[in-house]
């Protein structure tokens, strides 16, 4: 078969064609036989089609290696493309031609396998159309999050991954072994490295890696997680939570105006995710809620504990959007969080709880600005200020009004999608019983 790979075009483009002679390459995604006709399911990056090779017409010899074709073998095929209501995506096409580009071994992944099996043979179920479609979305995912932010005037701006200080507690960090040093960890979040370049650029974002040594087998976390981050010079509380709010109204939207199709494969209902961009979301205080919690869904939580997964994700399904949960207690809350001014005891953090038993899918604050609060709770936590040093020098040179927030990418995938699990919304999960493929 000698083409000019320029010939070829993507399944999806030869069926919008739908009638004529195409070239199309890919993978094969199903294939059955009889003695006289064999039928492949062949699958690119953009769909899959039915392929039929007929002895008759492709002669015996040809016809013999397409019998021995297994599934996830690679081809180029030449046909005549048609209408064909019973085949799997409603085109056919009849193979006039077809060079095996690459042989495939027996395919270990059939049908009903365990989500470990799976998770060992990530590199090949990745080939999955579950996982195609999940992929498919993320990407759209991550270019809606830089779309939303440099359409808001914020510069994408990058933080070390190595950092010597904590931001949120020191249980969940990651050691690093710095060429014997101790002391060195894996970020948890750009925040202590962003809130210094507000003073030079005031409104920044980025998405990157966070590493969390999370030691929970939740199906909402990670070790390693993306995390869309931004943060603004003179923002009061307010504009903080009005940014998250329009942030995942825009990513769902484009989820909603892009990949139905990716949705529709994953059997995921695009009318839940209607009203989170229909509707404002619901704010309330953590008083509030506490109030709801008791009310609404008969759970009693004591004020000044922080919300465990069961209370979120009851108080979560009270509502058809994310929720905004404001002003929780300072002793729940991380060092940088703003005393509200108007009550001591409480800050001025906010969570975004997603629907649908999600999760925290957004946590961010105002920052606080007074010096001698910040070096007393870093010395509560037990931290060596003097490594903080950097990051207290912001609130010595011309302090400003700011905040910012963290949006967890991979939470916001599994709610899109709705996942099972939170591995599936990431390649190569990462989890504490997870490192490998
Ligand atoms: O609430 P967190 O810990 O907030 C911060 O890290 C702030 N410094 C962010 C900021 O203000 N710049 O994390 C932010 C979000 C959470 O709401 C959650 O969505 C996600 O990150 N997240 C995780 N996602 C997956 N796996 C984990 N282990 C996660 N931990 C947090
Ligand atoms: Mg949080």
């Amino acid at each position: 078969m000698e083409e000019k790979d320029s010939k070829f075009i993507s399944i999806k483009d030869a069926m919008k064609l739908g009638q004529g002679i195409v070239s199309i390459r890919g993978w094969v995604h199903r294939e059955r036989g009889s003695k006289k006709l064999k039928f492949i399911v062949l699958r690119d990056s953009t769909d899959i089609i039915q392929c039929v090779i007929e002895l008759e017409k492709l002669g015996e010899e040809k016809f013999e290696i397409a019998t021995k074709l297994q599934v996830e073998a690679s081809l180029k095929i030449v046909g005549e493309i048609k209408k064909d209501e019973r085949a799997p995506t409603g085109f056919e096409i009849s193979v006039s031609d077809f060079e095996v580009v690459g042989e495939s071994d027996t395919f270990p992944i059939t049908k009903d396998q365990s989500p470990e099996f799976l998770a060992d043979k990530r590199h090949l179920w990745l080939r999955s159309r579950k996982m195609i479609s999940i992929m498919k979305i993320r990407s759209t995912v991550f270019g809606a999050i830089d779309e939303y932010f440099k359409g808001e005037g914020f510069y994408e701006y990058h933080s070390p991954i190595f950092q010597a200080v904590q931001c949120e507690g020191g249980s969940s960090l990651f050691d690093v072994d710095y060429f014997g040093k101790k002391g060195v960890f894996l970020a948890q979040t750009w925040q202590l490295y962003a809130e210094p370049a507000i003073f030079a650029l005031e409104k920044i974002y980025t998405i990157a890696p966070s590493f969390r040594a999370e030691k929970s087998k939740t199906s909402r976390h990670l070790t390693e997680y993306w995390h869309a981050e931004m943060e603004v010079a003179w923002a009061t509380f307010k504009d903080i939570q009005d940014y998250g709010e329009a942030l995942i109204k825009f990513v769902v939207k484009k989820v909603l105006d892009e990949r139905l199709e990716e949705l529709k494969i994953l059997e995921r209902d695009p009318e839940k995710l209607r009203p989170t961009v229909e509707k404002p979301f619901p704010r309330m205080t953590y008083d509030e809620a506490l109030v709801i919690l008791k009310d609404k869904c008969d759970m009693a939580v004591e004020w000044g504990k922080d919300l465990r997964t069961i209370e979120e994700d009851k108080l979560s399904k009270l509502y058809d959007t994310p929720i905004l949960v404001t002003h929780y207690p300072k002793i729940v809350k991380a060092f940088y969080m703003k005393q509200s001014p108007e009550r001591e005891d409480v800050v001025h953090g906010v969570d975004f709880i997603a629907p649908e038993g999600y999760g925290e899918i957004i946590g961010g604050s105002e920052r606080e600005s007074d010096l001698g609060e910040i070096k007393r709770k870093l010395e509560e936590e037990g931290e060596d200020v003097s490594q903080y040093d950097f990051y207290l020098d912001t609130r010595k040179y011309g302090s400003v009004p700011h905040g910012g927030f963290g949006f967890g990418v991979e939470r916001v995938i599994s709610w899109i999608c709705g996942l099972d699990t939170i591995k599936d919304a990431i390649p190569f999960p990462r989890t504490m019983l997870r490192w490998t493929p």
